[in-house]
């Protein structure tokens, strides 16, 4: 039995405040957000949803530079653009604010001071990327090189848009600056850091033994980042923009960004709640849900809680559900690239619409893989299941009440006409369908309880069909009133059941219905509308959509294709691959002894760029191999890795160390060189032929 909480603190992810918010992120996060939030506030719980622009970070300050704008002004334009959307949406955040206010600076300052006071981060001087001519130190997003994952040649300082990978700028091959494009020399800084492997014995137990429960794809993400091990991770940065590190003395440093943001969700919380924050916060009857996109889980499951743990005064998330992500027609959501459906712009287009996306987005979410919008799905889901059970339902239920009855709600039973079987079962069925919705909504399977609203829907517009009333209303009333009534009845429910989904469309049909909002408990009721209780007349909840709409959507998609075409020249076709080499015969091949081996340890040889030495588990011994590959991969990347080795290559001595064996690797066309991993994992030893 899961634990019950006193009150309920939801927080969604601070979005970044310098572009408008698309589909993916609303099918991510805000939208499963906001049902869930709706739902709590349903069953009467208390509970408060945080929300808030993300401000700070390297992207807005390379934006305002290129815009010539500073990044205040970017902010500001995007702040207003994205809450003014939000609401247009019906996200029904408590609080909306922004990481530039007074009391988020202040915030954020003190919980580094209280830290940093407290002695629990390291302070290390280490040697980053400086650009010369720009006279800055170059933080993240301002360094971009070679992904050495993938070879992508423009990834980031802090990661690969092409492979995901998150990675460090000294990772980079041949770095440039993203400012002045000229190549960066390395200058000694000094730095604070959260040492996060301190926390990864109490991380293990907290997560992986503790929180069994969560998504498999949030649990599994961080047993792989903890199984790879934590290091220390650098808490600010040279920069500008920023919450300033607030030690004396210290200047041109901030807080890095994700160090400030999720400490964006405790400000918020003050500004709103400024007398009882910190029973929200540090009370162990708050349940604090945590709603993100798969991008941000190692932030919200592993670096945010150690910073609360190392504050000592918090709660910790009881759940992340992080979504994964959302592709258009069939490809990436980019913003650089405007492959997107922007919610500004749908808000504008399709006026009236805002459920009609809140249902397609639910439908759809992307809650255990990566999905895809697309246009005609959006036209099917409305036209088929919008339109055709909800709304038709509705409509035909509310259409006869007023033909038969008046607009009057008839009598559910007669003396001289009681319940049917088929009556009977539909009633039995409702509480059913409550238990079911409650789960799903309770485990975070939003999907799935929309799916079963919408067989509410669909239980009335069968009952309808099959009952006939406008057969028996030619020789008996008494039964078209049964009928109309636990038709009616299920309307009522419905207007509830949707409620955290379609809140515009719930509103409408409690305006229909002439009846006020009701909590969850009276959901599964068969007699929320009394007999003789007067309705008003009907109104369409949905409007079919016709082509040319979607065609509309889909031509202006396509002009984006075509631009994005004509400015992308295209990449340079490869090198072709190296020819095959002279003949061999098995005899030659077969006294090669290739082999499946795991890498416990490794580290560069001292005073050189281009090698590694690795203590290799060849499921035979353990031995030492020297290789060529520290341009491709960093120590830390090989450690726990499979690979492939030849065994019995004759040992030789390189640079003073004995090597026994070579690893495997491929060459790529442009000379980039990966290692060979086994599909699955297969142990090491297993031999190769
Ligand atoms: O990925 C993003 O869009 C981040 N701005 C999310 C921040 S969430 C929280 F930490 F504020
Ligand atoms: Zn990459």
């Amino acid at each position: 039995m899961e634990k019950s909480f006193k009150r309920y603190l939801i927080t969604s992810a601070l979005p970044y405040a310098n572009g408008p918010l698309h589909i993916g992120h609303l099918a991510g996060v805000y939208v499963p957000a906001d049902i869930y939030v709706r739902y709590l506030r349903l069953q009467g719980r208390e509970v408060l949803f945080i929300g808030g622009s993300d401000e700070h970070g390297v992207p807005i300050t390379i934006k305002a530079r290129e815009a010539g704008i500073t990044p205040q002004d970017v902010v500001d334009t995007y702040h207003t653009l994205i809450k003014e959307s939000f609401k247009g949406l019906g996200i029904s955040f408590d609080v909306y604010s922004r990481t530039t206010s007074a009391i988020h600076h202040k915030t954020a300052s003190d919980f580094f001071k209280k830290l940093y006071e407290e002695g629990k981060f390291i302070e290390r001087e280490t040697e980053q990327y400086y650009d010369p001519e720009a006279k800055q130190f170059l933080a993240d997003r301002y360094i971009i090189g070679g992904c050495p994952k993938c070879g992508n040649p423009d990834a980031y300082g802090d990661q690969c848009e092409k492979c995901g990978s998150t990675l460090s700028p000294t990772e980079l091959i041949d770095p440039r600056s993203a400012i002045s494009g000229s190549k960066p020399q390395m200058r000694m800084t000094k730095h604070w850091y959260l040492p996060l492997d301190q926390y990864e014995p109490w991380l293990r137990e907290w997560i992986l033994e503790q929180h069994k429960e969560w998504k498999v794809n949030v649990y599994g993400q961080c047993k792989s980042w903890l199984d790879g091990g934590l290091q220390p991770r650098a808490v600010s940065r040279d920069l500008n923009w920023g919450v300033p590190v607030p030690i004396a003395g210290v200047e041109g440093k901030v807080l890095y960004v994700w160090f400030d943001a999720p400490i964006g969700y405790i400000s918020n919380t003050i500004e709103i709640r400024p007398h009882d924050w910190e029973m929200w916060w540090k009370d162990q009857d708050t349940k604090m849900v945590h709603f993100i996109g798969k991008d941000n889980i190692v932030f919200h499951c592993i670096v945010f809680p150690a910073m609360l743990k190392a504050h000592g005064d918090y709660i910790l998330p009881e759940n992340v559900p992080a979504n994964e992500f959302l592709n258009l027609e069939g490809n990436k959501i980019s913003t650089s690239r405007n492959w997107a459906v922007w919610l500004h712009e749908y808000l504008a287009e399709l006026p009236g619409k805002e459920d009609v996306l809140r249902y397609v987005l639910c439908a759809n979410a992307p809650e255990t893989k990566d999905n895809d919008f697309s246009w005609k799905d959006f036209q099917t889901r409305n036209n088929s299941e919008l339109v055709a059970i909800l709304g038709n339902f509705v409509n035909r239920a509310v259409v006869l009440t007023h033909k038969y009855f008046e607009g009057k709600v008839p009598a559910l039973e007669t003396p001289n006409f009681p319940l049917l079987a088929m009556d009977k079962e539909v009633l039995a069925e409702l509480p059913l369908l409550k238990v079911r919705i409650e789960e799903s909504i309770e485990q975070y399977r939003f999907r799935e309880a929309l799916k079963e609203c919408m067989n509410l829907a669909r239980l009335g517009n069968k009952y309808l069909t099959d009952s006939e009333p406008w057969k028996w209303a030619k020789t008996d009333m008494e039964r078209v009133a049964t009928i109309l009534n636990i038709s009616l009845q299920i309307c009522a429910l419905l207007a509830i059941a949707f409620d955290p989904f379609l809140p515009f469309t719930t509103a409408k049909l409690r305006n229909i219905l002439n009846i006020k909002p009701q909590l969850w408990d009276a959901m599964g009721r068969s007699n929320l509308l009394a007999a003789g209780h007067t309705i008003n007349q009907p109104e369409l909840l949905f409007d079919k959509i016709e082509d040319e709409v979607i065609l509309a959507q889909l031509s202006k998609l396509e002009a984006t294709r075509q631009n994005n075409a004509t400015e992308e020249t295209p990449p340079p076709a490869p090198p072709p691959c190296e020819p095959q080499k002279p003949e061999c015969s098995y005899d030659d091949f077969s006294k090669m002894d290739i082999r499946t081996a795991i890498v416990l340890a490794a580290e560069r040889v001292p005073k050189t760029d281009k090698l590694l030495q690795l203590t290799i588990n060849t499921g035979i011994d353990v031995r030492t191999i020297v290789s060529g590959i520290a341009q491709y991969y960093a120590p830390e990347q090989m450690i726990g890795r499979e690979i492939c080795i030849l065994a019995n290559l004759a040992p030789r001595v390189i640079r003073g160390i004995e090597s026994k064996g070579m690893i495997l690797m491929a060459k790529q066309p442009d000379g980039n060189m990966r290692f060979i991993t086994p599909q699955e994992a297969l142990g090491p030893g297993c031999v190769i032929n």
